[in-house]
């Protein structure tokens, strides 16, 4: 497929906005050494490559409450990361696929963004999957985006089979994958920037 349309300069500066883009990832899962989490990671690095500010959201070093228990609502993890999501750009979400549809980890990191947080931002949708590759997880979370308003793009990238699709380098083995991924990435940053520069 070519897309070359998607191609966007380097640091992503407009003369709107000089600043570069910030960009943040979540995963669904806590260990950071997730497949999920490793996927986030690349996506970011493709980012920063292309000259965005990045951030990881660490659930293992910063984990959300469930929304709803006890003491949720002050809890400072939840306005930390409402500040983070606020602050970013563009979200990238990576969720591992759980009984056809994404995590509870995702789903409850999902929760405690609102329209006010990610509303009007592009956001980039990847899972990872034990088995064949399917879409019912980027569908789910693309379903999710809309009802707060966000802009998941069009490019998305579902990873199956995902026990064999890193080396040991924590890299994607498959360079189809990794264009793939790259793909994504550029048309979220160049998403982006326009609408960050739309007003
Ligand atoms: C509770 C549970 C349900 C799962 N359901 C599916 C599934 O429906 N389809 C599938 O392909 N893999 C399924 N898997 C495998 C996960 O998708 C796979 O282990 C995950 O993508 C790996 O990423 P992670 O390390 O970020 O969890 C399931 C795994 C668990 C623990």
């Amino acid at each position: 497929m070519c897309n070359e349309h998607l191609h966007v300069p380097r640091a992503h500066r407009s003369p709107m906005s000089q600043r570069p883009l910030r960009v943040l990832a979540l995963a669904g899962e806590y260990r950071s050494s997730s497949k999920s989490g490793m996927l986030a990671n690349l996506a970011l690095e493709i980012a920063q490559e292309a000259g965005a500010d990045i951030e990881f959201w660490d659930l293992a070093t910063h984990p959300l409450p469930l929304v709803g228990e006890d003491g949720c609502w002050s809890h400072p993890h939840v306005a930390a990361f409402q500040e983070s999501v606020t602050n970013a750009d563009a979200v990238l979400l990576s969720s591992p696929e759980y009984h056809g549809t994404m995590s509870g980890v995702m789903k409850n990191t999902l929760d405690w963004m609102y329209d006010k947080h990610v509303g009007g931002k592009a956001v980039g949708l990847m899972s990872t999957l034990g088995g064949v590759t399917n879409a019912n997880t980027l569908n789910h979370m693309r379903i999710a985006c809309r009802w707060l308003h966000a802009w998941p793009v069009p490019e998305q990238l579902a990873v199956g089979h995902v026990k064999e699709a890193f080396d040991e380098d924590g890299r994607l083995v498959d360079p189809s994958i990794v264009e793939r991924l790259e793909n994504l990435v550029r048309s979220v940053l160049a998403t982006a920037t326009m609408l960050r520069d739309r007003t």
